[in-house]
């Protein structure tokens, strides 16, 4: 709505050969409260004036010597570049009215006046008139913002790949000598430069664990960029499921000792075919086999279980430890999400591996989710394509 003080402000313009006509509709519009009117008597000015002041309403006498209202319009239309002429035309003629719509007037007024009527015809022309111009404020608002935020996105967007270009060259930078240190350290660690003194033996061994770390983390990242880029390639094909678990609970079991859990798989199905990358399914049960592990109590037991749910392959990995606290439920698949810092440091880890999980089982056809009852049970399933 536009407010009636608005109306009232907006600028009008008189054109007429008769002084009386000019006279008689200025009082009037005064009358009304209209605080911007001007006048002429002159239609050649008519353009220029236009021009000049942008009115937003002109009563144009029709029947003028020299230059007709039907001419000034002529005029009026290549200023108003959109068409609209905030043209209301003063006539006797009746039939004057049809042609000056046509035209292109707004609206016509007969002579003589009706003041009521000439009034009503006004403030509804101005009105229509001003909420088109708020109209059209907005959409140039509108359109502004719209090209901002495009801006800030493409901003945006280069940050991001600059980022990720750094990143992954750090990590690419950094992956050949820490496994050059990590090997030096393994070998010295082993003995195979002569027998350390013991005051040294539990240094070399951190230093050595640290590296291993390390290069996990630098692989996450990587993981995570080539994902992020679409890079990571993915080999899908059939493979035989228990094989592949059971390859996986291989390689995490040295791990699981650590942390005295034992790993237990059990299938309802143990002919079960998913079409995966095998290494990248991998990939994804070590993360899940060794967060069960670490999160498990110590003399736990970790049950890996498979069946077919809704014509997919279910794999669960369920422990009895503290399970995921509240407030990390909502976010634990979002890059370095982790629980209470205190805790997790204990246990190492970056916070990557839900992620990359994640974006690895979405990327294969599949998906990823939890279910957690603090020291009940804690289960994360994959379910996976046949
Ligand atoms: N089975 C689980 N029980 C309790 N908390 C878990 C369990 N699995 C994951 N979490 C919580 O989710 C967080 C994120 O797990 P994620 O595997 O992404 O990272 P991480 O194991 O800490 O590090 P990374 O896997 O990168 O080495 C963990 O730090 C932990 O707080
Ligand atoms: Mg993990």
């Amino acid at each position: 709505m536009i407010a009636a003080a608005e109306i009232l402000k907006a600028k009008v313009l008189i054109v007429d050969d008769q002084q009386a006509n000019v006279q008689l509709l200025e009082k009037m519009l005064r009358g009304a409260g209209y605080v911007s009117i001007s006048s002429s008597m002159n239609p050649f000015e008519v353009c220029g004036l236009h021009l000049n002041n942008h009115y937003e309403l002109i009563l144009l006498d029709l029947q003028m010597p020299g230059m007709d209202g039907f001419q000034v319009m002529e005029g009026l239309k290549e200023i108003e570049q959109d068409g609209y002429l905030p043209v209301i035309v003063i006539t006797a003629q009746p039939a004057y009215k049809l042609r000056a719509l046509e035209v292109g007037a707004i609206d016509f007024v007969s002579k003589p006046f009706d003041v009521l009527e000439v009034k009503t015809r006004i403030h509804n022309m101005l009105e229509v008139r001003l909420l088109y111009r708020e109209r059209k404020r907005q959409d140039q608002l509108l359109q502004e913002k719209n090209i901002e935020l495009e801006r800030i996105r493409s901003v945006a967007e280069k940050a991001n790949l600059a980022k990720s270009d750094f990143l992954s060259t750090v990590s690419h930078e950094l992956r050949t000598p820490l496994t050059s240190i990590r090997g030096a350290l393994a070998l010295i660690a082993g003995g195979a430069v002569g027998e350390l003194p013991e005051a040294a033996k539990p240094l070399i061994e951190i230093a050595h664990k640290n590296s291993e770390r390390l290069i996990l983390l630098v692989n996450d990242i990587l993981d995570m960029e080539k994902i992020e880029a679409g890079k990571m390639e993915f080999n899908v094909s059939p493979f035989k499921l228990m094989p592949l678990l059971q390859q996986a609970l291989d390689g995490n079991r040295a791990y699981a000792d650590l942390y005295k859990v034992n790993y237990e798989l059990e299938s309802e199905i143990p002919e079960a075919m998913v079409s995966v990358d095998g290494n990248r399914l991998m990939q994804v049960f070590a993360n899940l086999l060794s967060n069960a592990a670490k999160y498990s109590p110590a003399g736990g037991k970790v049950l890996i279980a498979v069946e077919r749910i809704n014509g997919r392959i279910r794999v669960a990995v369920k422990d009895s430890g503290a399970g995921i606290p509240d407030e990390l439920k909502d976010h634990i698949f979002q890059k370095f999400a982790q629980a209470d810092s205190s805790t997790t440091r204990n246990k190492g880890g970056t916070g990557l591996g839900l992620s990359i999980a994640k974006a690895i089982i979405e990327r294969m056809g599949g998906s990823i989710g939890f279910d957690s009852q603090p020291n009940v049970q804690t289960v994360f399933y994959v379910e996976l394509p046949e």
